[in-house]
């Protein structure tokens, strides 16, 4: 039987220089923020600024879980009411033509116990990306693309397109001479697929209970998992993924299995750099929830209202028992509440953390 490596604090390693790395990166991230605010006249998120669907669902924790994953969240066999928001990575409102990355970022409401920071919330948010690595993997590493961070909000759609274009052709010349494709290439490189189609990870690792992990969400339904690898249509337009989206939720529900990917090696399964892949012959994902999706209307004007305005997303809104570990993790705790902060801000709305799925409008 594989044995898991044990949570400890001491697995955490301060990274040299972490704190200042950190206020740099979250200043240029604001900077990046204030052009976009200014080019929208409307305050934006910093990343995965724009949303294709806002799902009410209910996140069920399986029954009969062996101890080393009946942990935290999931320690008992529970349904919780969640808040889903589908969304692509960068921190402005780009074309769907354009391929980026896809963000999960899912809101557990009513979660009971000790918080990973003195918050007073009873939320459990995991953040998602379509993609199991994060090629920058360190806040040293984040911080050397502060650059490029500031200089996104000026690029065109255009600009983009010729970016992922040329990823395309590094990434099939890598493969056909035998070479791995760079972290970057491969990120950049991704297909247009359909988002409901796709797998989402944390990318980096969490506190699991008396454990950690990765978590990640796959498509679990049929009708699901039949959308991936699908792409969108060149002529779908600037929104294909908010249609998409809406469209399977007028007439269809969907379930996604959550999986937990526990740390059986600290070597080869490092919390400190969240670009390694954390190999699955050493530890499989472990299914541990259905997330279930009913068929709804997944975005209504009040609901994106809610969603992109009044709502915040943050890795720090969790459990002691799932606190987000390693420098990304770490620096996330400053970025998330400047970022939502400012937006709150420009647009004069008040950040509210729901207590129940009734705060979602219909
Ligand atoms: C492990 C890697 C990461 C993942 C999986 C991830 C995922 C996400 C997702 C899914 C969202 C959208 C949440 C929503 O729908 O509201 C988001 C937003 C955001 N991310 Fe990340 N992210 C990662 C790393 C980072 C890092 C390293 C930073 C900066 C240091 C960062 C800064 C932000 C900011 C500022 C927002 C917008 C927050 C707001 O205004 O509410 N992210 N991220």
């Amino acid at each position: 039987m594989t044995s898991y490596v044990p949570y400890h604090p001491d697995l955490e390693k301060p990274f040299p220089d972490e704190e200042e790395l950190t206020r740099q990166v979250v200043a240029a991230m604001q900077r990046a923020n204030e052009q976009v605010a200014a080019k929208h006249r409307h305050g934006l998120r910093d990343a995965h600024a724009k949303s294709h669907g806002v799902l009410a669902g209910e996140l069920r924790v399986h029954s009969g879980l062996p101890s080393h994953l009946a942990q935290g969240l999931f320690a008992e066999a529970r349904t919780y009411p969640v808040i889903v928001r589908l969304s692509t990575a960068p921190g402005d409102l780009r074309s769907d033509q354009v391929s980026v990355q896809r963000g999960f970022a899912i809101k557990v409401l009513g979660v009971p116990g000790p918080r990973a920071v003195d918050d007073g919330f009873t939320t459990q948010d995991f953040l998602l990306v379509n993609h199991p690595t994060l090629p920058v993997g360190t806040i040293g590493d984040y911080a050397k693309l502060q650059k490029l961070l500031e200089s996104q909000p000026g690029q065109s759609d255009q600009q983009l397109k010729v970016t992922g274009l040329g990823a395309r052709v590094a990434a099939r010349t890598l493969t056909r001479l035998g070479r791995p494709l760079t972290p970057a290439i491969e990120t950049l490189a991704a297909a247009n697929n359909h988002i409901l189609g796709e797998t989402f990870h944390s990318m980096a690792a969490l506190r699991y209970g008396d454990y950690v992990a990765k978590i990640s969400a796959a498509p679990r339904s049929d009708n699901v998992r039949a959308l991936t690898g699908v792409p969108v249509g060149r002529k779908a337009g600037e929104s294909a993924l908010r249609d998409l989206v809406a469209d399977f939720f007028s007439h269809d529900s969907a379930e996604y299995e959550l999986r937990a990917q526990l740390c059986a090696d600290i070597e080869k399964m490092p919390v400190e750099n969240a670009s390694v892949l954390w190999p699955e012959e050493l530890s499989p994902h472990q299914v541990v929830a259905t997330l279930y999706l009913p068929a709804q209307d997944a975005y209504s004007d009040a609901r994106r209202r809610y969603a992109d305005d009044v709502l915040s997303f943050s890795p720090w809104h969790a459990l002691e028992a799932h606190r987000p570990l390693g420098s990304i993790m770490r620096s996330r705790r400053a970025a998330y509440p400047q970022s939502s902060g400012y937006r709150h801000g420009y647009n004069g709305i008040n950040q509210q953390e729901p207590a129940g799925i009734d705060e979602l409008p219909a």
